[in-house]
């Protein structure tokens, strides 16, 4: 049971949080006193936020001093017994909106990727149904380790979100990757999370495909690929979220509609290209995800084909839809996919200029890459001016926000 650090005044607070219950864990890294910072910030915007130390936190900045920010009990401890006004925070991990963790170093990373509760924060880490927010911050080659970057992606996989620390001069001195992410971006992203956050594509129009073709060749059957549509979805959620007015072109998935965002059904390439024509006129941004057919059957039999014929498919090449909007774009930002299995740079390239676009998103398809169907993505970015970024593995999710922020702070000028 908890121990902590008394007190018996409640938050009066007015803000963008009101009403949120946040579980702050604070571990034992040097940045633990930026949590300080992190609990006022989101006090004042009107949380009701408890903290959680570990024991190596409370080594580096005292539990009074989270008291005094919070005006709530500091939990410190799992063993001791309960004071009175425990007892409301053993049900704490259940009422909560959100458990953040900033700062949160390797131990605690390494235990809540393998599912170990020994003290409280740990034990609330896998007790909580709310979404979990962590904010890593840790020496350089410690965040670079093959077995926390395993962890940090087991931890994405379960749909945790992280905040990839930052490079810069760390506190071992250092540099590298491994300082706590900005808190004022952290306390950004929390806000997204609870309140959904930025509205930063209000009054655009976007359209996103999604999804394979089916092309078929005879009445039972069809050619399609392995594309789950799921990176196009999330990009239609997120979009939506930040305020756009989103359409989606769907080839055929098991996905559900994202909220709030106009599916257009569709199944073959043919139909992808006149749902995407049609509705081009006064979108500002479109994103093509989808993986349409390159080649379609150049004859449909009327009749099932029966496995006595022998039977050549002759195959003619597919409109190819993103090519075609490149040609008449105007100032709509266009964004594009490469899924490779080789040469990902130079074919990324070739296509980025081929179709005309803004930015493309190349990723690597080559068996064993593990895209298809996943919940997470690998992607390196080139844009037209020149820039290429590669990010680490992330959920689809952290994919799609990013494109959508790339794409609002580099050409920002078309869109306004
Ligand atoms: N695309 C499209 N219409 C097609 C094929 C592809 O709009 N008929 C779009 C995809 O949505 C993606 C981009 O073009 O954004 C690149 O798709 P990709 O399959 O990587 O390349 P292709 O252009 O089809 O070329 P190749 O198959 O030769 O690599």
């Amino acid at each position: 049971m908890p121990n902590t650090v008394e007190s018996n005044n409640n938050n009066v607070c007015n803000g963008p949080l009101n009403g949120k219950r946040i579980i702050l864990g604070v571990t034992g890294g040097i940045a633990a006193y930026k949590a300080a910072y992190l609990a006022s910030a989101l006090v004042q915007r009107g949380a009701d936020v408890h903290v959680v130390m570990t024991q190596h936190a409370m080594q580096l900045v005292a539990p009074a001093t989270f008291w005094s920010l919070t005006k709530n009990p500091v939990i410190t401890g799992l063993f001791e017994l309960p004071t009175k006004s425990e007892i409301e925070h053993v049900s704490l991990p259940e009422s909560a909106d959100l458990l953040l963790i900033a700062p949160a170093t390797a131990n605690i990373i390494g235990k809540m990727a393998n599912g170990l509760a020994d003290d409280m924060l740990s034990t609330m880490a896998l007790v909580v149904r709310c979404p979990v927010i962590i904010a890593p911050a840790m020496n350089v080659n410690m965040y670079t380790n093959p077995i926390v970057v395993a962890n940090v992606d087991r931890l994405r996989q379960h749909e945790y979100i992280i905040l990839e620390p930052e490079i810069g001069r760390l506190a071992c001195g250092n540099e590298g990757i491994g300082r706590l992410l900005d808190p004022d971006k952290i306390i950004q992203r929390v806000e997204e999370v609870l309140i959904g956050g930025r509205r930063d594509y209000a009054r655009l129009n976007v359209l996103v495909t999604a999804g394979p073709t089916q092309e078929p060749i005879d009445p039972v059957r069809f050619i399609t690929n392995r594309s789950s549509g799921k990176m196009g979805y999330a990009i239609a959620e997120m979009a939506a979220k930040r305020g756009a007015c989103v359409t989606l072109v769907s080839g055929p998935t098991d996905l559900p509609a994202p909220e709030g965002v106009e599916v257009i059904n569709v199944t073959t390439v043919h139909e992808m290209h006149d749902a995407v024509i049609t509705r081009i006129k006064d979108v500002n941004v479109m994103v093509s995800a989808a993986a349409p057919a390159d080649f379609t059957p150049a004859q449909v039999r009327d009749q099932k084909v029966k496995k006595s014929e022998k039977w050549t498919l002759e195959l003619d090449r597919a409109d190819d839809i993103l090519e075609e909007v490149g040609q008449m774009k105007g100032r709509m930002v266009l964004v594009g996919f490469a899924a490779e299995t080789e040469k990902i740079e130079e074919y990324a390239k070739i296509k980025l200029e081929k179709k005309n676009l803004d930015l493309i998103v190349a990723n690597d398809v080559s068996p064993g890459s593990d895209v298809f169907g996943s919940d997470t993505n690998q992607v390196t970015l080139f844009s037209r001016t020149g820039e290429k970024i590669e990010w680490p593995r992330m959920s689809k999710r952290e994919v799609a926000n990013a494109i959508l922020d790339y794409v609002k702070n580099h050409f920002m000028e078309a869109l306004s």
